[in-house]
């Protein structure tokens, strides 16, 4: 059932909702399809390997582009940017495109969401200089043997723990870690991800393995579910359960009762959010997608580059947002436990950035 979404938020002439009522709140920008990483559940070496053809440069939208969509979705809505990718950090002055976004009215946070591999003391400094707020690093595993499988470029985990003390120290809080739990693969790394960040004021967040695209071969066996992993930390730390602090949120929040901190779990798959969701996602080449399982989306590229004016785009923007109707996670809940991924060429994470 998809629950009632009350929006407590200031009234707004601009207010835009969906056929379920729901606001657009949250624009997810994809700034490259590209990644220096082949994480197996995403970007499979076998799929994504040399002959692989990447979007070619002309193709992706230009900083004016991203910035006057930005522009026009903060004029429905839209308060908060995630930038993504790929790997956002692999795209050439990021600094210049998100100092202007966070010039932009409306826009009162900036995140990042990245695999810590070129975030550098530097580069956290000037992504904190630029604007951005927020950064979310990506960790599967503490243990290297088992990062390194997984990332498939053999990237060590302490480079990433570096990364995130760079973010720290740079001011780009509070930093999250996403850690995405695969049965079989990494289950054994959810009480050493649990040492390695109580106590810090890193907030790690699990997250359900999920049936985005078609290349990770996705099956429900391999979904760890938020409640074994709730189990598996509650064998170790007690744990209570926090209010959620947005509508929407897609993690849901414990707390150590002893007082080291949090930890979130992001349950699409078992408890799906899908109830609140105000988030809509832009493609690196401007297809934008009201759902992360989307099949196609719609693009908004042509009519820019053939001359729409600002109206035009604000209205087809708003008209997409205004006929949505999705609820995808909650209808894969519905329909049957035994589905076992039939992709039928639903979007890569890759390309629409998670
Ligand atoms: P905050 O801004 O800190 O609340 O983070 P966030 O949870 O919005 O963003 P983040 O990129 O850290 O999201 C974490 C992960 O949650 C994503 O990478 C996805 O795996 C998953 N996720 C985020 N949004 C959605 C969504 O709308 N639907 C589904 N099914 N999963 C989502
Ligand atoms: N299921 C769950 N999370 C995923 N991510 C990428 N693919 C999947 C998937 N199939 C995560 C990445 C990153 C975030 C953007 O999404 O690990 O943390
Ligand atoms: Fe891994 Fe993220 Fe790159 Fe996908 S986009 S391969 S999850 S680092
Ligand atoms: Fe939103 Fe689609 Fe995720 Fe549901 S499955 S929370 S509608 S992006």
């Amino acid at each position: 059932m998809l629950s009632d979404l009350t929006d407590n938020s200031a009234p707004s002439a601009s207010r835009t909702t969906d056929t379920f009522g729901r606001p657009l709140r949250d624009l997810r920008i994809s700034l490259t399809d590209r990644c220096n990483f082949r994480c197996t559940y995403c970007m499979p070496r076998h799929l994504f390997g040399s002959e692989h053809l990447f979007l070619p440069r002309a193709a992706l939208l230009d900083f004016d582009e991203i910035e006057r969509l930005a522009r026009l979705a903060a004029g429905l809505g839209v308060s908060k940017l995630r930038l993504t990718g790929g790997e956002p950090l692999l795209r050439r002055e990021l600094d210049v495109l998100i100092g202007r976004l966070a010039a932009l009215d409306g826009i009162d946070d900036i995140c990042l969401t990245t695999n810590g591999s070129l975030l550098t003391g530097k580069r956290a400094r000037e992504l904190k200089a630029a604007g951005v707020n927020r950064v979310t690093l990506s960790l599967d595993a503490i243990d290297d043997d088992v990062f390194k499988a997984i990332n498939d470029v053999g990237f060590p985990a302490s480079k990433v723990l570096n990364a995130i003390d760079n973010a720290k120290a740079a001011g780009l809080g509070p930093v999250k870690v996403n850690c995405v739990i695969q049965r079989g693969v990494n289950e054994h790394q959810i009480l050493p991800m649990v040492e390695q960040f109580r106590h810090s004021d890193v907030v790690l967040r699990f997250i359900e393995f999920m049936d985005v695209g078609t290349s990770n071969g996705w099956r429900m066996e391999e979904v760890v579910t938020a409640r074994e992993i709730v189990d598996t930390v509650r064998t170790r730390h007690a744990i209570s359960r926090l209010p959620a602090t947005t509508p929407g949120e897609t993690a849901n929040r414990w707390t150590f009762d002893d007082g080291a901190g949090e930890v979130g779990i992001i349950a699409s798959v078992s408890q799906p959010f899908c109830g609140g969701c105000t988030r809509a996602r832009l493609s690196a080449i401007g297809e934008l997608y009201t759902c992360l399982f989307g099949v196609h989306g719609r693009d908004i590229r042509g009519p820019m580059r053939a001359g729409a004016t600002d109206a035009e785009l604000s209205d087809l923007l708003a008209g997409i947002w205004q006929r949505r109707d999705d609820r995808y996670s909650e209808i894969r809940g519905e329909q049957t436990a035994e589905r076992q991924g039939d992709a039928d060429g639903r979007v890569e994470m890759s390309y629409i950035g998670g």
